[in-house]
């Protein structure tokens, strides 16, 4: 244990993938995915991947089976190519919407397909929507809890005005500007993003370490 420990503190990468939860034509969805990821790239100690749910059309789910039955490979392609990204990973960033106070179906199939990919991974919310998003946000902690995983505290809820632009410039308002994001760095709240990072790869870390101690 001490020696898996000690080679994550000499710069062993922790992989983490920012997961954009919304696929329509012309969502906000990947605006703050693209704006949170760019952000993670900073980080020297993270390998950091973004997933577009629109590259994994997942079926709903119909087999037999329950994931946390499955052994082995996957027969669905799809599947199997969103098992292995979701297998390598240490730690996610799960980016959503509210659609009718919950987050979106797509979403839903997403995390139900598989099941022992997520296990004891921790998992980070960007949400957004009229109430920023924090319904959609506490729903998905129940969900990453049965799937064994560790939904940590902090959760950047995006200020509804980011969204709002967003809407205007589909409408043919003016162009939408990412650098709204910046207040989330610098405004009266401090560095959202720093504390955020920080306790999502406090988790990754542990938990890598922990996995790696047991095998799985
Ligand atoms: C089916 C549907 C339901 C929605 N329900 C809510 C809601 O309950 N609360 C809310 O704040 N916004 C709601 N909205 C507005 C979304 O927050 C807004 O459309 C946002 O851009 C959706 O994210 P997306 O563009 O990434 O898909 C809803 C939008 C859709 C399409």
């Amino acid at each position: 244990m001490l020696a898996i420990l000690k080679a994550h503190a000499m710069g062993e990468k922790i992989s983490v993938k920012v997961i954009i939860g919304s696929t329509r034509e012309g969502r906000f969805g990947d605006k703050p995915a693209a704006w949170i990821y760019n952000e993670l790239r900073k980080e020297p100690s993270v390998d950091a991947e973004l997933l577009d749910l629109r590259e994994y059309p997942i079926a709903y789910y119909s087999a037999p089976e329950s994931p946390a039955m499955h052994t082995g490979g996957y027969s669905d392609r799809v599947v199997q190519r969103w098992s292995d990204k979701i297998g390598e990973a240490d730690a996610f960033i799960i980016v959503t919407p509210e659609y009718n106070h919950g987050y979106p179906a797509v979403l839903k199939s997403a995390l139900d397909i598989i099941y022992k990919e997520w296990n004891n991974k921790p998992v980070g919310f960007v949400s957004y929507g009229s109430a920023l998003g924090a319904r959609s946000v506490e729903q998905l902690r129940q969900v990453a809890i049965e799937l064994q995983m560790a939904p940590i505290h902090n959760a950047i809820h995006l200020p509804v005005e980011i969204l709002h632009a967003h809407t205007a410039s589909a409408r043919g308002g003016a162009a939408f500007d990412t650098s709204m994001f910046d207040r989330l760095r610098t405004g009266p709240s401090g560095d959202r993003v720093a504390g955020f990072f920080s306790q999502l790869l406090w988790w990754a870390r542990a938990l890598k370490a922990a996995r790696e101690a047991d095998g799985t």
